[in-house]
């Protein structure tokens, strides 16, 4: 039987194990969504065990699907929510608490106390990153202050910290393997992403013992083997990537100024900018890509918090369309002659406005407006705040004419909101025939270590387009539109 490769998907709301054949097709996915906990306004918890437990249920749900076995893998890719902090006791293997997700603003107040101390320039220049709780530097600094004993332990050396990816993959290799790889390090606040080590100024700063990171290797390589008893045999563990920057290479955007955004729960944005990082002066963050063979890519990256989420809230929260795929067609019966606007900070502003405080408004409702405004706002809100990504991006790093954006992630498969991004961005919209970017990036990575994927050139060939929505809305409708956004998020942070 032909090695397969096994990526895990551990995101936001779900986990997924997908198994692909060595040509990254999919032969067979398992998929389990899992608790979210919110014990305070602002706050967003998941339970390690529940992350534990769906990643085993889900990649033997993919191993029986294929009617593959532990032996027929040749290799498994790690891909996850990126900036989710936990911390374990490395003795039991259990986790001190909840891990802390990155929607969660609980250490807002640290963040504000930290820049009005000053420190903010020298934590960008060093991680690309801002102080802000989405990170995960001020979440470890939490635990370590709210849990019980957990500092007395933490200098003890008796803690690991690690985002969900070294998590599984301590919990994989059954205790043996205590690392991430440099995509993820970079999300922590702690780590130099110019010199490629944990830092100890930054270290400092948070008062995290450096005793509890994890070391840091390439995006693609040698994590160790899953434990034996796992699956019933050893399995290599080759790749890891935080999601966006898996999406960026599964969407093989591999040279400079290729740029994707992924539409999930959030949206994240990344461009390429190559080997050198480019220093944003429009709130966006420097973060590494992929870092292959020692050699660190880095992208410009913009990050807004509620994309998929916001058409959750339509179903789950509203109840105004009974399935998230018909948002699309809601959208498209909306009343042309209201301009509603929802901005949608449930969990405060990402890029660039960095308002964790802010928390979601509706802008322009009449007697009139119903469930369908209500979903048009949603899905339009989605493609404004990927045009302020872009204005951002194109102040930082050069001209329009040049922009194509490739898409992926679940709101992708509307047409009409695809449409709608390309009319108000001005610019083309590529959305490939395969859309599991994210797993096809961990398993590119994967299978790149074990000598079963080609060089990134060469993958990169396989890319396929299936539909380029091109902008067709006329210039003063595009302009008036966007107007009408940016005085309505004025108006909200005023
Ligand atoms: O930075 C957060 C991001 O990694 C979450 O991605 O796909 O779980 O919404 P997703």
């Amino acid at each position: 039987m032909a090695p397969y490769i096994l990526a895990i998907d551990q995101g936001t709301t779900s986990t997924r194990s997908i198994l692909f054949r060595p040509d990254l097709s999919v032969a067979a996915v398992g998929q389990q969504e899992f608790p979210q906990h919110f014990p305070d306004s602002g706050w967003v918890e998941h339970e390690p065990e529940d992350i534990w437990r769906t990643t085993v249920e889900t990649m033997k749900v993919a191993l029986a699907k294929g009617a593959a076995e532990a032996r027929d893998i040749a290799a498994i890719g790690i891909t996850n929510q990126r900036e989710t902090a936990l911390i374990w006791d490395r003795k039991s293997g259990k986790a001190i608490h909840r891990a802390i997700v990155w929607q969660d603003r609980r250490t807002a107040d640290l963040c504000a106390r930290l820049k009005e101390a000053g420190h903010e320039a020298m934590v960008s220049a060093k991680t690309g990153l801002l102080l802000d709780p989405y990170f995960s530097g001020t979440k470890i600094a939490w635990l370590l202050d709210n849990v019980p004993g957990a500092r007395a332990k933490a200098e003890a050396g008796e803690l690991a910290f690690g985002t969900i990816d070294a998590f599984l993959l301590w919990r994989l290799t059954g205790g043996k393997v205590h690392a991430t790889d440099a995509t993820n390090a970079a999300r922590t606040l702690l780590y130099d992403i110019h010199r490629g080590q944990w830092d100890n100024e930054l270290c400092r700063l948070l008062n995290v013992p450096k005793s509890l990171l994890p070391e840091v290797r390439d995006s693609s390589g040698d994590f160790g083997a899953t434990d034996a008893q796992l699956l019933g045999a050893a399995i290599p563990i080759k790749g890891i990537a935080g999601d966006q920057q898996a999406a960026t290479v599964g969407q093989a955007c591999f040279l400079p100024g290729m740029m994707k955004s992924t539409y999930g729960t959030g949206c994240f944005a990344l461009l390429n900018t190559g080997t050198s990082p480019v220093t944003s002066k429009n709130r966006l963050l420097t973060t590494i890509a992929y870092q292959l063979n020692g050699k660190r890519t880095y992208a410009l990256e913009g990050a807004i918090f509620v994309a998929g989420a916001a058409v959750q809230w339509l179903r789950d929260g509203l109840k105004i369309i009974d399935a998230a795929h018909r948002t699309g067609d809601l959208a498209a019966a909306a009343d042309q002659n209201q301009q509603v606007y929802l901005i949608p900070a449930f969990v405060g502003l990402g890029a660039p406005y960095w308002r964790p405080e802010a928390r979601g408004a509706m802008f322009g409702l009449t007697r009139a407006t119903g469930p369908a405004e209500f979903a048009r706002a949603a899905l339009e809100a989605v493609c404004y705040q990927t045009r302020d990504l872009l204005e951002a991006m194109q102040g930082d790093w050069g001209d329009k004419k040049s922009t194509i954006l490739r898409v992926d992630g679940g709101m992708v498969a509307s047409d009409w909101t695809m449409q709608f991004l390309a009319d108000i961005l001005d610019a083309p919209v590529d959305r490939p025939k395969v859309l599991e970017t994210t797993a096809v990036g961990a398993a590119y990575l994967a299978g790149l270590a074990q000598g079963l994927c080609p060089a990134p050139e060469e993958f990169a060939k396989g890319w396929k387009l299936e539909r380029r929505f091109a902008p067709k809305m006329p210039a003063e409708i595009r302009d008036e539109k966007y107007a009408g956004w940016k005085d309505a998020m004025r108006k909200l942070l005023s």
